[in-house]
């Protein structure tokens, strides 16, 4: 029973400093609770303060609110005026409203429930977590956190997850099918078919290797331990490379690559993988995003130092109010979400690639007049002086 009035005494006191607070003026309060503080007998160099509950009330980020009885709110830290709204909290009943913000219930055990519901914020509506603790006869203790981030970073999440598994989910059906087709009948087909039937396997196994290769890359570049190595290579050879992995994709459309690659720019220093991976993404997205039977072409020029390399399709073009954010992971244009797959993973990946490499990327692109990607590479010696030298 002693315990219940000290407790009541220091409530109390938390909302008369509270209220003090909100009123602009010193707390009365805090003076005798520093005298309280310093116990005598105790040294004051090592002994820790029990912890001033009224101040912490006050700077608590999450909200906290004290519901009486007859469910009536009785008392609220600033941080809950914060969350909730002065407006709404005042002469509310805090159970209707949360039953207005359609709050549900995610756990409950005797004397203890976590809710969640949504609320308005300043910009747009926000996810809360209400956690109730039952004060016995003397009613609730709330506290309230914004989870509205976390909320968003856990539906991004499921999202991604979701689209990982749709995206595996198409090749692995061309390979199953195509393979149950070849078990059944392989003995008895005709070449030409039996050579159809391995390029759709070939296509549907490049397409899994890109995509879980893709998945990888964003990992280390998150993880900051992206690595490349550079030396002499060849624009022409790293094109070669990349044109394994997007002919058959090329060839599905029935699109057309026509090179424009000068000798005096092919030599430069980069990482022959990883910039054949950068040009089988960027012609991956041009042959994806463009219609049928329409021209990619692939460029190449020298200019200070550098040779640039330019991707230029037939394609749809992409809106201006979307270009800026066409390097962000995950970012897939409204236009053409609906028609291709993709992770939206390749640009941030090719960026990665080509600034780890000292070059910088591109785009140019308007709607109708088709999408032109180009990256930059730091020019290597001449080959006759690399030999001279070896
Ligand atoms: N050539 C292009 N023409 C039109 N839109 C393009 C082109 N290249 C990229 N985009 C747009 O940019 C977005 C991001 O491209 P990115 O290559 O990063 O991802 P993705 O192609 O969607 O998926 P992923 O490359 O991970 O398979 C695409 O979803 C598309 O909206
Ligand atoms: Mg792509």
């Amino acid at each position: 029973m002693k315990k219940e009035e000290e407790r009541a005494t220091s409530e109390r006191a938390a909302r008369s400093e509270f209220a003090e607070r909100r009123r602009g003026g010193e707390p009365e309060a805090s003076a005798k609770s520093g005298e309280r503080r310093r116990t005598p007998g105790r040294r004051a160099t090592d002994a820790i303060a029990p912890i001033d509950v009224q101040d912490a009330f006050v700077a608590l980020t999450d909200g906290i609110l004290i519901v009486d009885s007859h469910g009536k709110i009785a008392s609220a830290n600033p941080a809950a005026f914060r969350i909730l709204g002065e407006d709404r909290l005042r002469g509310q009943k805090f159970e209707e409203l949360l039953l207005v913000s359609g709050a549900t219930t995610v756990q409950e055990t005797r004397g203890h429930r976590v809710r969640r519901a949504w609320f308005p914020r300043e910009d747009r509506m926000g996810v809360l977590e209400i956690v109730s603790t039952t004060l016995g006869q003397r009613g609730w203790l709330h506290t309230v956190r914004d989870v509205t981030a976390q909320a968003e970073l856990l539906r991004l999440k499921e999202d991604f997850l979701l689209q990982v598994a749709h995206e595996l989910r198409t090749p692995i059906a061309a390979l199953t099918a195509t393979l149950d087709l070849l078990y059944d009948d392989a003995l008895t087909m005709s070449r030409d078919a039996l050579g159809s039937m391995v390029s759709t396997l070939r296509r549907s196994a490049l397409r899994l290797e890109h995509l879980v290769e893709n998945l990888l890359d964003a990992g280390s570049i998150e993880a900051g331990t992206f690595q490349v190595r550079a030396m002499p290579t060849s624009v022409r050879q790293s094109l070669q490379d990349a044109l394994v992995f997007v002919q058959p994709l090329l060839d599905s459309k029935r699109q057309e690559i026509v090179t424009q690659l000068h000798a005096e720019s092919d030599r430069v220093l980069a990482d022959q993988r990883r910039t054949s991976q950068v040009l089988a993404n960027l012609i991956a997205n041009a042959s994806k995003y463009s219609p049928e039977e329409t021209k990619i072409t692939v460029s190449s020029a020298t200019r200070e130092g550098f040779v640039r390399i330019t991707i230029a399709d037939e394609g749809p073009g992409i809106p201006a109010d979307e270009q800026t954010r066409l390097f962000q992971r995950f970012f897939r244009s409204r236009e053409v979400r609906d028609q291709a797959g993709g992770l939206g993973l390749g640009l941030t990946i090719c960026r990665a690639i080509v600034h780890a490499q000292g070059g910088e990327i591109g785009i140019e692109s308007a709607p109708g007049r088709g999408t032109s990607v180009h990256f930059t590479l730091p020019k290597a010696r001449q080959l006759t002086e690399e030999a001279a030298t070896e």
